[in-house]
């Protein structure tokens, strides 16, 4: 298959590319630098993407960012930043992407435990967490051609954990994360929130 991911040089991003490029043509999109890039906020980007890209098999997202902070203290711009970016971002990806997608293509995109087990300070990033799941439980109904649109749910990585100066043991490792992205890309399961376990 032939399969784009996006945010190929981030945590999860670099398991799951190579999770996948063992078997797949994978073609890796980060935001700063490589052949590929694209920046999630800006619609005009994605198109572009898209169209160097050409035609995909599978679209794999694994980047989108939204503001962690109490909500006492998130601005305007902080949510807009978190809406347009991780949450229109990927919705984007996947209106804009259908034309680039073969018969019986995937998108796999990026929400995060936060859309059902909330935390103190991450109320934008649970809005958009919870949205993102509730838009691929229904654009899976109306993807044209056999298309499958699901959502990979992490909770935190052990490898960001440990990023953090925290205990790695209490996360999932982006290896065990990035093989619920490739049952997504290889199986037949479509409208799916999928929760990565240790
Ligand atoms: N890590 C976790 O514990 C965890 C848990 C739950 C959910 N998630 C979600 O999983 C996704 C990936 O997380 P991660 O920890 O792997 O992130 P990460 O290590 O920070 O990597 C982010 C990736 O996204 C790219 N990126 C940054 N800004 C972008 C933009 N505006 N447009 C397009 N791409 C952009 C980066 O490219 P550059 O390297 O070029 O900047 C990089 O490839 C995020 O949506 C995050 O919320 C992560």
């Amino acid at each position: 298959m032939r399969v784009l991911v996006l945010g190929a040089s981030g945590t999860i991003g670099r398991a799951v590319v190579a999770a996948l490029r063992t078997e797949h043509d994978v073609l890796g999109v980060a935001h700063r630098s490589g052949q590929l890039t694209v920046d999630l906020g800006d619609p005009h980007s994605i198109r572009e993407l898209l169209r160097e890209a050409g035609t995909m098999d599978a679209i794999v997202c694994a980047a989108g960012a939204a503001k962690f902070a109490p909500l006492a203290r998130l601005s305007d711009r902080d949510f807009e930043f978190s809406l347009t970016n991780k949450l229109m971002g990927q919705v984007n990806l996947v209106r804009y992407g259908f034309a680039h997608l073969h018969d019986g293509g995937s998108f796999t995109l990026t929400s995060g435990l936060l859309a059902r087990s909330p935390m103190a300070g991450g109320a934008a990033i649970s809005l958009v967490n919870a949205a993102l799941e509730g838009f691929v439980r229904a654009a899976a109904l109306e993807a044209p051609r056999g298309i499958r649109v699901n959502a990979v749910s992490p909770g935190f990585v052990s490898e960001t954990l440990v990023a953090m100066g925290k205990d790695g043991e209490a996360g999932t490792p982006a290896a065990t994360v990035a093989r619920s992205y490739v049952a997504s890309v290889t199986g037949t399961m479509t409208g799916e929130v999928l929760e990565p376990r240790r």
